[in-house]
């Protein structure tokens, strides 16, 4: 049979299984259950924040995180133009204003020169964005916000246990938060958290999970709330993966370099960033190739598919999708043409990395890019 490599794949043992397999059997599959309360302080306890709210997804933990920080219709809220599009989506949903400013070329995180620049009168929030795994420049990014008094909500979608000068992503803004898609650091098949210090967001965020129901009073709401509940079962999932991602974490390491010997040194191409203070996790591998026009990159991406290797595009920016309005950014827009994302899951042996990074360098000299 032809080996295949997909671009990610969860790591599911017989821990995750038994897990699981006690949520059912306990009858809590809903919204309560032991797993949700446990996943939710194993991840304080990870992050290093007072509190940990379990969500249906990251973009539900981003939305209430917004509205926690009571942004709403006519703010404007700072997004690196290079993201996922749930960063964007999730400011939208508030109906405020998104903002994306151009990002650092070496960390593909966003640039707080830009941010500075774009903060007015009716900035309310900066969403820093921990992109591929690589901690953003938080330590200035919260000095400009403390002399500006804008809030900051770190997206750590992709990166749970990234850090930056020692402090893990997650605890340095306001609020932060994570995703559990399947391709995410670690899964709860979906589910999100938000992560924080501030009482008051934790306890707004908490009040609108639950369709805004009065604690005191059952069936009593006070507000249009939602229904952004994680699942027990999911939680168990969660809770079983809390508990190996010490070893993910140092395996991703050992895959990315893995990844920088087999493909040595090569003038046009470029792997991770990892800027001295911070640690990333890789979520996933990025290859950049130096002077590739879209048109070569999407056929050598095609190949490589074709060989057996699943890779997908860097995002798009966020400016060029049509709901969004345009913006000058040069440098999101030129490494998004030219990035790729290869195999990146924790279950990767050395010998698959070489045999990746063997048929990407062969169809490259093919392609006489390199
Ligand atoms: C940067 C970023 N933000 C937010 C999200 C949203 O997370 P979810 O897919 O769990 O809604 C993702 C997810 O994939 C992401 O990559």
């Amino acid at each position: 049979m032809k080996q295949y490599f997909p671009v990610s794949q969860p790591s599911i043992g017989e821990k995750e299984l038994a897990y699981v397999c006690d949520a059912v059997k306990s009858g809590w599959v809903s919204s309560i259950g032991r797993y949700i309360e446990q996943f939710e302080s194993m991840f304080a306890g990870f992050c290093g924040t007072e509190y940990a709210l379990a969500l249906s997804n990251g973009t539900t933990a981003l939305h209430l995180a917004l509205l926690s920080l009571g942004i709403k219709s006519g703010d404007e809220v700072i997004i690196p133009d290079l993201t996922f599009v749930a960063t964007a989506n999730a400011v939208a949903y508030t109906g405020a204003k998104v903002v994306p400013v151009d990002i650092d070329s070496r960390t593909l995180c966003i640039d707080v020169d830009c941010v500075e620049r774009a903060i007015n009168s009716r900035t309310r929030a900066v969403i820093p964005v921990h992109l591929y795994g690589h901690a953003a420049h938080m330590s200035r990014m919260m000095a400009l916000s403390k002399e500006r008094g804008v809030a900051v909500v770190e997206d750590a979608a992709e990166a749970h246990g990234a850090e930056c000068a020692g402090r893990k992503v997650g605890s340095i803004g306001d609020c932060g938060i994570f995703s559990f898609y399947g391709n995410k650091v670690i899964t709860s098949g979906e589910g999100g958290m938000l992560t924080t210090n501030d009482r008051e967001i934790f306890l707004k965020a908490k009040l609108l999970r639950d369709h805004a129901m009065s604690a005191q009073k059952r069936y009593w709401h006070t507000e249009i709330g939602f229904n952004y509940r994680m699942t027990n079962l999911q939680a168990a999932l969660g809770v079983a993966q809390m508990e190996r991602i010490d070893e993910f974490l140092a395996k991703r390491r050992q895959i990315m370099d893995w990844y920088r010997e087999s493909f040595g040194d090569h003038a046009r191409l470029r792997l991770n960033h990892e800027e001295p203070g911070t640690r990333n996790v890789y979520w996933m591998v990025c290859l950049e190739i130096s002077g590739i026009t879209e048109v070569d990159r999407d056929a050598f991406m095609t190949k490589l598919r074709e060989a057996g290797v699943d890779n997908r595009p860097y995002f798009y920016p966020v400016s060029d999708l049509p709901m969004f309005d345009a913006a000058p950014t040069p440098v999101a827009h030129d490494v998004s043409r030219r990035g790729i994302n290869l195999p990146s899951y924790t279950d990767l042996s050395r010998t698959d990395v070489e045999t990746i990074s063997r048929i990407a360098l062969t169809l490259l000299r093919e392609m006489r890019i390199l």
